[in-house]
């Protein structure tokens, strides 16, 4: 398998449609949700395929036995929602899928710098190296604060190759990022725009996806 960073847009309509009404200005706040959780959900049923390890056994049906896979019932898997906006993805994700644990990890942008500084930040000091990590960041932008967060999961010793990002956007300055730092990382999104504002914006991106999650401006 190619150690290059990955980037995966499903050609799906249910991740098309739901992008369209989040992208939507005038998508009130409930529904923006609705559309945020329902692109946590099929994105990371994306994700998840060939990635969540699996278990072979045999079960009787009423019938006759049958054989079976079933996910591994050791696995670790963690969700890390980067705060505010990881958040609106974290509910359809875990329709998707069983996480073991959830932590957050919470970032505030410095309009004037653009830069990110942390402040929250409840990751255990070390993960096993078998653990897989669903990170949830609906905006990959500058790829500031995905580049932050990736630092505090990789040097707690995640694999890269046990990554994977979840968002709604992303723009060639954050896949660029990613990709020239971690080998084997995969990220799965509704759509790839190709350019940011003076403001650290996508265009035409969505807005500031936290203050339509949560109703702020
Ligand atoms: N964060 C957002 O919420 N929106 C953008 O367009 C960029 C970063």
């Amino acid at each position: 398998m190619s150690l290059q960073l990955r980037v995966y847009v499903p050609d799906h309509p249910l991740v098309k449609h739901w992008l369209a009404i989040a992208r939507d200005k005038n998508t009130p706040t409930p529904l923006f949700k609705t559309a945020m959780k329902e692109l946590g959900k099929w994105l990371t049923y994306e994700a998840s395929r060939y990635w969540l390890p699996t278990l072979e056994a045999a079960v009787e049906t009423p019938v006759a036995p049958a054989p079976v896979t079933l996910i591994h019932p050791q696995a670790e898997i963690v969700a890390i929602p980067i705060l505010r906006a990881g958040l609106s993805l974290l509910e359809g994700a875990q329709e998707a899928i069983t996480t073991n644990s959830v932590y957050h990890l919470g970032y505030k942008r410095n309009e004037e710098t653009l830069k990110p500084s942390c402040y929250l930040n409840n990751l255990p000091e070390e993960f096993s190296e078998e653990t897989r990590v669903l990170l949830l960041d609906p905006m990959l932008a500058t790829g500031g604060t995905i580049m932050a967060a990736m630092a505090e999961i990789i040097k707690r010793g995640v694999n890269p190759a046990n990554v994977r990002i979840v968002a709604t956007v992303a723009a060639p300055p954050a896949l660029k990022a990613l990709s020239e730092t971690y080998e084997g990382l995969q990220v799965y999104t509704a759509i790839i725009d190709q350019e940011l504002n003076e403001q650290g914006y996508i265009v035409p991106g969505l807005g500031d996806a936290g203050d339509r999650t949560f109703g702020t401006n």
